[in-house]
């Protein structure tokens, strides 16, 4: 079966085409990083307009990789949520129209089962039940996954997520956007032990994460270290981002860790943009290792948003009979137990 995934639900324009819920036919990603860029942020209404401008030929694109023609695509899947509502409607209007068009049956994807799914584009596959971690821009949550489509929520942030965080610091350090990929380069240059930044645990036993207190920190940090900066100061700027990247980094690794003793697993599938850091990479696998536990991590493209997760998620849904009609709506908000599990 042949599924052309779309996912639309932030500042990328993401199809692909996936054959059987694992064979990547193509993947097609637009980025608005320029547009965004000099905002600091992504702008909910150029994301929309970017997204209208961009959803045909970055479809027709994906197409002409695959060499494949609309009459080849067997079912269209596409991301309904969480995410930007004017963002998500553009995706969720094509895929109507093409679904309508073709006659070919159509489902709406939560876009974390998409995050959490991206691993079954590997060949190193997890064995279920596992743990998941989702770090993206607008998420962080663990994830007890028993099976495709049955989730229960562990942990969850009450505040920033955790890429937010890394956007959010970048902009105050004045590095740019987004902040992930530069704070983890400039880190490399830096002493993650310089500077000791609060880590939040919040009660014991809880696998919830709160990043406001690191980011008020490293904000008050650096306000001082600015105001010295004439001085001879020993702590460079790479060691803020250092340091900064160990607190979020030694947080997201230790719930992980307690994840798996509480719900009693040996596999954990890390997913989403930040998992693209080196640095979280490498320490979470030392870590894990110790403890007996294997980790799976998709390849940095399959990462941060794609099309090819959601036609996976896609997959595992209309194999097992599902379907959604042309009342399908976007939602801003959807958190991951609310979905229906396939049968
Ligand atoms: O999953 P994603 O593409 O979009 C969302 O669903 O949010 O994740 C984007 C997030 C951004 O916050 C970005 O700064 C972060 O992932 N990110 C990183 C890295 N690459 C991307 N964070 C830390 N280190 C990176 N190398
Ligand atoms: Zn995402």
């Amino acid at each position: 079966m042949i599924i052309l995934g779309i996912d639309t639900s932030c500042d990328d324009t993401c199809t692909a085409i996936v054959e059987d819920g694992k064979r990547l036919l193509s993947s097609v990603v637009n980025s608005q990083v320029v547009v965004h860029h000099r905002y600091g942020g992504v702008v909910p209404e150029l994301a929309s307009r970017e997204h209208i401008r961009n959803i045909v030929p970055v479809v027709k694109e994906s197409l002409g990789k695959a060499r494949l023609n609309n009459k080849d695509i067997d079912a269209i899947a596409v991301t309904v949520g969480p995410g930007l509502v004017g963002a998500l409607l553009v995706g969720i209007y094509f895929a109507k129209a093409f679904s309508y068009a073709n006659n070919i049956p159509l489902i709406g994807i939560n876009h974390l089962e998409g995050h959490i799914l991206s691993i079954f584009l590997e060949k190193r596959l997890p064995p279920f039940p596992f743990v998941a971690l989702t770090v993206s821009g607008g998420h962080t949550n663990i994830y007890h996954v028993r099976h495709f489509g049955d989730y229960t929520v562990l942990g969850q942030t009450l505040d920033d997520a955790a890429g937010e965080a890394f956007d959010k610091i970048a902009k105050l350090l004045e590095l740019g956007y987004p902040g992930g990929p530069v704070i983890e380069k400039l880190a490399a240059t830096g002493r993650p032990q310089a500077i000791d930044f609060p880590r939040a645990y919040l009660s014991k036993d809880s696998l919830d994460f709160s990043f406001s207190g690191l980011k008020t920190a490293v904000a008050l940090y650096f306000r001082k270290w600015c105001h010295h900066k004439a001085e001879e100061n020993k702590i460079k700027i790479a060691d803020i981002a250092a340091s900064f990247q160990a607190a979020v980094v030694d947080i997201l690794v230790d719930k992980v860790i307690a994840a798996t003793h509480q719900v009693g697993v040996k596999s954990v599938v890390l997913a989403g943009g930040v998992a693209r850091n080196n640095y979280l990479r490498s320490k979470l696998q030392k870590m894990i290792t110790k403890e007996g536990i294997d980790l799976y991590t998709p390849s940095p493209e399959f990462c941060t948003d794609n099309g090819a997760m959601i036609a996976v998620a896609g997959y595992h849904r209309i194999a097992k009979g599902q379907r959604d009609d042309l009342t399908l709506d976007a939602r801003s908000r959807f958190p991951l137990d609310q979905i229906q599990a396939p049968h």
